[in-house]
């Protein structure tokens, strides 16, 4: 690593990631990121944000529930392991040196980076019903780097989609530093190994198709979705033998249940000795045990009204402190520090 200009913290001991504000966590995004960031806190100095500056980029039309939805998602966090004392948890909006900052790095960024940029295609073409020509919704991987330079950390924990956005974030960095002096560190992707979680109906889980299993849910509601779920479809009657490699449920039974078990369960589905009934209910056992105490501590914290908004104001002054030592370094290196 190259030796930073001014900077009086060790980047490589410096994790930052966010997540966009959708309201409640499902647990793909727990097995996808909470659970690796809850155990990051621990061993590094770890700064996660709402991203809700990024939101506004594909959903910028209708912000009536932007509050409610860092709230739920806040509360999430911190239900399943994020700890305010052990990590600085933030609002993007709250940090006015990062529009400062973003808008500089705008200005070094080549369209054509941006244009080229495999997600910005890809959404364009998937997302329908919104329109998505707008200067922020390029931009997003300049506002993503910013979110990252701006901590100068090292280390970026995020799933494998995001590794574009990350590569365009050392691109830029890089850029930055030729003109400017090294100033920021070009992060790295910490990839989050990968816990298979597909939704009910076996697409990638997600709150707009309608098909996940959420932290928050109640027995009542796990109970049908769990019933609903897809298994193996070859499999029509209790009879025919089943294979877990293809069945939507097995892999929730990798995360939730014990090895022994797993293995019963493997070897009487291809005996056709257990069925998919008997098969659901183990799950729903498993679930229960799990989220058992992510709700426990949810019911304490929203037992406390205006604790999630402590957390924030607290950890965006924290992470405010921290932005303006590495924007008062760029304001110098880049002579914008005239009337100081
Ligand atoms: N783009 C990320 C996602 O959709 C969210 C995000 C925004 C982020 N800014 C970030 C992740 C900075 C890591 C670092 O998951």
């Amino acid at each position: 690593m190259m030796k930073l200009i001014d900077c009086p913290h060790d980047p490589s001991k410096r994790v930052v990631s966010g997540m966009r504000p959708t309201g409640p966590l499902h647990i793909g995004h727990y097995f996808g990121a909470i659970k690796n960031w809850a155990e990051l806190q621990y061993k590094m100095e770890s700064y996660f944000f709402v991203a809700d500056w990024h939101a506004l980029t594909t959903d910028y039309a209708d912000t009536s529930r932007l509050a409610e939805y860092t709230e739920e998602m806040v509360t999430d966090w911190i239900a399943a392991g994020l700890d305010p004392e052990k990590a600085t948890i933030y609002l993007q909006s709250h940090m006015k040196e990062l529009a400062d900052l973003h808008l500089l790095l705008s200005m070094i960024t080549p369209l054509g980076w941006l244009e080229r940029c495999p997600t910005y295609k890809e959404q364009l073409q998937n997302i329908t019903g919104k329109d998505l020509t707008n200067y922020g919704f390029l931009g997003y991987p300049v506002l993503m780097t910013t979110d990252i330079v701006i901590t100068r950390a090292r280390w970026v924990p995020v799933g494998q989609d995001q590794v574009p956005h990350l590569e365009m974030s050392r691109e830029i960095a890089r850029r930055f530093n030729s003109f400017y002096g090294d100033v920021l560190p070009e992060p790295e992707a910490l990839l989050t190994p990968m816990a298979k979680c597909p939704g009910l109906d076996g697409r990638k889980m997600s709150k707009s198709y309608g098909n996940g299993i959420f932290l928050k849910d109640s027995m009542e509601e796990l109970t049908p979705k769990v019933r609903s779920m897809l298994t193996d479809k070859a499999r029509l009657r209790k009879t025919d033998p089943g294979n877990p490699d293809v069945c939507n449920l097995y892999p929730y039974h990798e995360i939730l249940t014990d090895e022994a078990t797993q293995a019963e369960i493997r070897s009487g589905c291809l005996s056709a000795s257990l069925g998919c009934v008997e098969c659901k209910q183990i799950m729903l056992k498993g679930l229960a045990a799990f989220l058992a105490p992510i709700q426990e501590r949810r019911a304490a914290i929203v037992a406390k009204p205006g604790y999630v908004r402590e957390v924030l104001t607290a950890g965006s002054a924290k992470a405010a402190v921290e932005i303006h030592k590495t924007m008062d370094v760029v304001r110098q290196q880049m002579h914008l520090d005239y009337l100081k």
